[in-house]
Order: C-alpha cells, then structure tokens, then sequence
C-alpha cells in the first residue's frame, strides 16, 4: 500500500483503530473463565477485517449527525454479530472453511463446540451492549434498534439467508432466487449496521430515512455481489480464505449464474442506484459515498 494516504483511507485507518481498542475493551479477557470460550471470541473479533459494517454505521452516523461515542458501540455490536456469523459459516456442517483473516478459522484453532459457543456468545454479547448503553435520545427508539437487529440476524434475515444458502447446494436457482439469498445472508445485517448508524442521531426525516435504507439495500446486496465476484476471481492469498470454495461447494452464486463480466456490471449498478438514492445530501454524505466505491472497487 501507498505510504500517502487520502482523506478516506485516513478516515478508513482512524475508524478501524478505533473499533479495534473498542472491541478489545468489550471482550471478556482470557483470565476470566471460561478461558477457552473467551479466547476463542478474542481469536474471531480481533485483528485483521475490513470492519466494513462499522464503517457503514460510523458514515451513517455522520450523516445523521450522531453523537460518535454513541455511533461507535452501534458499530460495535454489528461487527460482534458478523464475526459470530463467520465463526458458523466456516464450520464444517456449513462451508466447511479453515482458513478466515488470514488464520486458521475459529473452529480448527480450537474445536466445533468451542466455534458453536463462541458465535452464540458473541451474538449476545451484542445484544447485552445495546442494553448497556444509550444509543438514541428516546427508550423507545433504542427499542427498536433491538428489534431492527433481531430481524436482521433471525430467520427472516442473516440465518434464514444462510439456511437458503445451504438448501441452494448444487440447484439451479434462478437470478431472483439467487438475490434473495444474498439479500437475507449478507444485506440484512449490512442494512442494518446502516441503520444502526442513523438511529443514534435524530437529524434524518422519515423521506431522508428511506434514501439512506435505499442506499443500505443496494449496497448489501452489492457486497456479497462483490464477494461471490472475488472468490472466483482473486487468489487465497489475498483474500485471507480459501478462494474458489463457492464452486468447490457447488453453490449457486452470481458468478455461476451469470459470468464474471456481468456479475461485474450488477455491482457497478448497483453502486449507481446507491449513489442515486444519495442524490439530495450534500458533502455529509461523503464517506457513504466512498464506501460504496470501497466495496465495490475493493480487491479483497
Ligand atoms: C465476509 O464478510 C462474509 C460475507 C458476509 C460476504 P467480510 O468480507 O466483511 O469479512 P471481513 O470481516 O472483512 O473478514
Ligand atoms: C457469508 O457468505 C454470509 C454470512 C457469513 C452470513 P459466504 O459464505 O460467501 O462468506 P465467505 O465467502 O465465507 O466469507
Ligand atoms: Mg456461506
Ligand atoms: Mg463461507
Ligand atoms: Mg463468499
């Protein structure tokens, strides 16, 4: 990487930092028992990851002027929830996968049982800091940030997304099926960490809300657009897992549906509708802006 940096990459490293000195101080230490459990939540939060949901919510909160202490544990809890979705989707009774961030994954460095508890532990302990702290002005607002992230991560979001995913194995599905998994699996939980972000401010109007949820919507969908993209395309190496496994698994994706080139295309439109969706804020909007372009551009 440049040793320069431009304004957004500075933004980018400044807001990484500062997840990363927050989820460390969040995480259970490994002196408290269970020692094993904790170390594995440690081994599967922290170090290398884009933290790309808590830079959606950190931009979100941005433009909804929030209070960014406030922003920051939102951000927090969602990247609490995808690391634990990680932790499951790499075990072998889903996509069967050893290699995650450039580490064995959680389930090889430890054990299937230790994965397993790891992942619900994690998922509560997002759900304890949004009960923890205050993220919005009104109780009932914070409410329904409970409710938001439940239906994000529950059977008609991420795990209901994922449990398409596993039922998809070598069918044909159709692009509107295939959509749909991606929507549920991977844009629900990046909606809401979208969502997430504004909720902690009260500068949006409810038109304002929706543009912003338009733009969340897009550039869900484009990310795990993205991710299908570069597992075919990019090397292990790079990417820090096992490139290649969605065909290795016989999972029906954009990219064995439509071909690369195409596949391409849709995440370029859908960064257009995202950016479309953008259309009436101003400089506020920036860094929802250059995220878009970060993952849809991005190389890994
Ligand atoms: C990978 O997510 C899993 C998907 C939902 C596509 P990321 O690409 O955000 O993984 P990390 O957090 O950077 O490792
Ligand atoms: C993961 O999708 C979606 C969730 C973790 C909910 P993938 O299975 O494509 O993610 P990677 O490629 O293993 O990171
Ligand atoms: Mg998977
Ligand atoms: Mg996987
Ligand atoms: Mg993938």
């Amino acid at each position: 990487m440049s040793i320069i940096q431009n304004d957004f990459q500075r933004w980018t490293a400044d807001k990484q930092q500062r997840i990363e000195t927050l989820l460390d101080s969040i995480l259970p230490p490994v002196e408290i028992a269970p020692q094993r459990l904790h170390g594995a939540m440690r081994y599967a939060v922290l170090g290398r990851g884009k933290r790309i949901r808590p830079l959606l919510a950190f931009a979100a909160g941005e433009l909804a002027q929030a209070d960014v202490e406030r922003v920051a544990i939102a951000a927090a809890v969602t990247e609490l929830v995808h690391a634990y979705s990680l932790v499951h989707d790499d075990l072998p009774c889903m996509d069967d996968d050893v290699l995650r961030r450039g580490k064995p994954t959680c389930h090889v460095e430890y054990d299937e049982a230790t994965a397993l508890l790891c992942g619900d532990a994690l998922q509560s302990l997002a759900f304890q800091l949004i009960a923890d702290y205050r993220l919005a002005d009104e109780p009932a607002a914070q409410l329904e940030m409970v409710k938001l992230l439940a239906i994000a991560t529950g059977s008609r979001g991420m795990a209901g997304g994922q449990a398409i995913d596993l039922e998809s194995i070598g069918k044909n599905l159709s692009l509107l099926e295939v959509e749909a998994m991606h929507i549920h699996k991977t844009g629900a939980l990046i909606r809401a960490a979208v969502l997430f972000g504004a909720r902690c401010g009260n500068s949006l109007d409810d038109e304002q809300f929706g543009q912003l949820d338009r733009y969340a919507q897009c550039m869900g969908l484009a990310f795990q657009v993205v991710d299908d993209l570069l597992d075919a395309e990019s090397t292990t190496a790079t990417l820090g897992k096992t490139a290649g496994k969605d065909a290795g698994n016989n999972k029906p994706t954009y990219v064995s549906l439509l071909g690369l080139s195409a596949t391409r295309d849709l995440a370029l439109s859908l960064r257009g509708d995202a950016l479309d969706a953008l259309g009436s804020f101003g400089a506020q909007a920036t860094r929802l802006r250059e995220i878009a372009d970060y993952i849809v551009l991005r190389k890994f």
